[in-house]
């Protein structure tokens, strides 16, 4: 091989790195989440710098920011002020998130409204469905899961997005929809979503950590990538148009396997936990953020992901094309 194979020929020139670069960042692909909440004026989330909780008139202006910079679509998560066993302001016709996304819908925005579907934020004991026995009752919490889902789509949100990992989840909304003539709205489903550590900071932020025990019966064990493929697998069975990998970083094998697998667009959640890390550790003084964030999302990208959701959206616009 050597002298013959010189694989630095490629490297010594910034135009000729950029001629054969593998992968390349597209503001097309970044999904911005976003928090709502009922208070009077927005907060800053302290352990997420640089995010808000939102109030309904700053989402949509933060919203049209998100258009303004080439990014196409939103997440938005809802923090509402009444949480109940039912949680039941998940699928209140007047919710936190219901009104936001008619409110962003009113001001013609040109972004797609994600909808996170699940009951953690509006459950009192903080668990993604309904108890029953110390634990969360599967078939039960679909009934609220699908409730949720479609009062979000007749809110005018563009994609319903399930977070809560209930066996069954994907088809019975899609049933649901289909059945309230909301046949055209997608589904993004968190296919493959580990019961990790990297949740905390988000937990703090929407008020969602749960009240007792750990989400280790429905969220998957982080140490299993073939069950990514068959929850993946089944939920394109059951009718998800794309299938999410969450967190990214620790899980960046299964991005791979999942992409392999499935012939539907691949996301991936690069989460609050993975978010705090870079701006605590450049806060610190230890690294260089920009690059450390074009390093983070680039990998998540080259893992597979054909949609990034990550807080650092916006921000990533403005350097890549
Ligand atoms: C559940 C949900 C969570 C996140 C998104 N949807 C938290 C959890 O499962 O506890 C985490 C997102 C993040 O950490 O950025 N509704």
């Amino acid at each position: 091989m050597f002298p013959i194979q010189r694989p630095r020929r490629l490297r010594y020139s910034a135009l000729l790195r950029d001629l054969v670069r593998e992968t390349q960042l597209s503001k097309d692909d970044l999904v911005y989440p976003l928090f709502v909440h009922e208070k009077a004026a927005p907060e800053p989330i302290p352990a997420m710098p640089g995010q808000v909780r939102h109030t309904v008139p700053s989402l949509v202006d933060a919203c049209k920011e998100t258009a303004a910079r080439g990014v196409k679509a939103v997440l938005l998560f809802g923090i509402p002020d009444r949480k109940d066993p039912a949680g039941s302001e998940a699928y209140a016709e007047n919710g936190i998130v219901q009104r936001a996304v008619r409110a962003i819908k009113d001001a013609q925005v040109q972004v797609q409204v994600i909808t996170d579907v699940c009951m953690c934020e509006y459950t009192s004991h903080g668990h993604c469905g309904e108890i029953a026995n110390g634990d969360v009752a599967n078939d039960p919490s679909l009934k609220l899961i699908c409730r949720t889902a479609l009062s979000q789509a007749k809110a005018g949100a563009d994609v319903v997005a399930p977070s809560d990992m209930m066996d069954g989840r994907v088809g019975a909304i899609r049933r649901t929809l289909d059945d309230a003539g909301f046949g055209h709205v997608p589904i993004l489903s968190y296919a493959a979503k580990y019961a990790s550590a990297f949740y905390g900071p988000f937990r703090e932020a929407a008020g969602s950590a749960p009240q007792f025990g750990d989400r280790r019966s429905y969220q998957m064990d982080p140490a299993n990538a073939r069950e990514a493929v068959k929850e993946a697998l089944l939920d394109v069975e059951e009718g998800a148009d794309i299938v999410m990998v969450k967190p990214a970083l620790a899980y960046l094998d299964v991005i791979r396997d999942v992409k392999q697998a499935t012939r539907v667009p691949v996301a991936a959640y690069n989460v609050s936990g993975e978010y705090a890390m870079i701006e605590f550790a450049a806060k610190a003084g230890v690294i260089d953020r920009e690059r450390v964030i074009r390093e983070t999302l680039t990998s998540i990208k080259r893992a597979g992901a054909d949609l990034i959701l990550t807080y650092h959206a916006l921000e990533a616009a403005a350097w890549i094309s």
